[in-house]
């Protein structure tokens, strides 16, 4: 009897969205991989939530899967194409299999900041690499910001020569493997839920990522400290099945258009500012945080940039001198 009334109580509570979903309703699954507060892709998913289940009540309701409960990035995508989970929004750096083009925005020092990259996304080119996926069975809805990466080891990081034989967990990203080995580093891609564990048991010494990462999934607690680099992108694309999404009904599809454009663009708007306080809190948790002078930031820079050079075929130098023109 108690274990039927916890595993009613469990099904109750792992779906607390599910609870809105009536009968005859399209569901709609969105699985991702990160916290929910505090974080500019947990609260821009949960904001959807909301919105759909209220605005679209009767026609279609939405059920978020956060913190890899459903999927890891290396599995949604695939679930995704067999018709499993209709929403994901994966880092640009997770979609390697898919297309080259995104690998840009992992280029160390190419953006200066999060505006930046918006600028470039809002491009042209920027839009038409939501559709440069179709083919393979995947559409871009909309490009959702976290922001710029930090990097943390379980010593501190002053110069980049710092980082001089130890391994750093990598998202699966050829760029960013390049990047930590033209640090003398060692790469070691992981998928983002074991990130904390490899760190607490010496498996990597370091890691890189957005301050809203950091702070959620508490890697200040396990490393020495988290040095204020800024140099890379973290950011989002929002996918979805393409077979799935042109067979919505017409007025359907252009509701739920619309509520993802609102959300996109109200939530962009915040990502630098959820990132702030989440540094914020990470200091005030008793995590080291570094900053850097602006000629201690230069040894980074020119220990890092040369893997642009790996990358231009697949990026477009084009493109290059796009983003470069954006940050002047
Ligand atoms: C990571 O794997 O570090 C990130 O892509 C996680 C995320 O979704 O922000």
């Amino acid at each position: 009897l108690m274990t039927a009334a916890v595993a009613a109580l469990s099904v109750t509570g792992a779906t607390g969205a599910m609870a809105a979903c009536d009968e005859g309703e399209m569901v709609i699954k969105f699985s991702h991989v990160t916290n929910t507060d505090r974080h500019p892709k947990g609260i821009a998913a949960s904001l959807l939530e909301e919105r759909v289940n209220e605005e679209m009540d009767g026609t279609a309701c939405m059920e978020v899967f956060p913190n890899s409960t459903l999927y890891n990035d290396d599995q949604v995508l695939e679930a995704m194409l067999q018709g499993d989970v209709q929403l994901a929004a994966p880092s640009l750096s997770k979609f390697e299999q898919f297309t080259k083009k995104f690998r840009i925005f992992d280029l160390p020092f190419m953006f200066k900041n999060i505006d930046a990259v918006d600028a470039f996304q809002a491009s042209e080119t920027g839009e038409a690499m939501k559709e440069t996926m179709s083919r393979r069975g995947l559409l871009g809805l909309a490009f959702w910001h976290n922001g710029m990466k930090q990097m943390s080891a379980n010593k501190p990081l002053i110069s980049p020569s710092d980082a001089e034989g130890l391994k750093f967990r990598v998202q699966n990203s050829d760029v960013l493997k390049a990047q930590m080995a033209a640090m003398g580093g060692s790469p070691q891609p992981m998928a983002f839920s074991e990130v904390y564990g490899a760190l607490q048991t010496g498996v990597v010494d370091g890691q890189e990522n957005t301050w809203s990462n950091i702070y959620g999934q508490k890697f200040f607690e396990v490393q020495d400290g988290t040095t204020e680099t800024n140099h890379g992108v973290l950011d989002y694309m929002l996918v979805t099945n393409i077979d799935w999404w042109e067979g919505l009904d017409a007025d359907v599809r252009d509701q739920l258009a619309t509520i993802i454009e609102e959300v996109s663009t109200t939530r962009n708007a915040e990502s630098a500012k959820v990132n702030q306080e989440a540094k914020q809190a990470v200091i005030d948790a008793g995590g080291e945080v570094r900053e850097l002078t602006a000629e201690q930031r230069a040894v980074w820079v020119d220990a890092m940039k040369p893997v642009w050079e790996e990358f231009v075929e697949d990026v477009g130098q084009d493109n290059i001198d796009a983003a470069q023109k954006i940050n002047e």
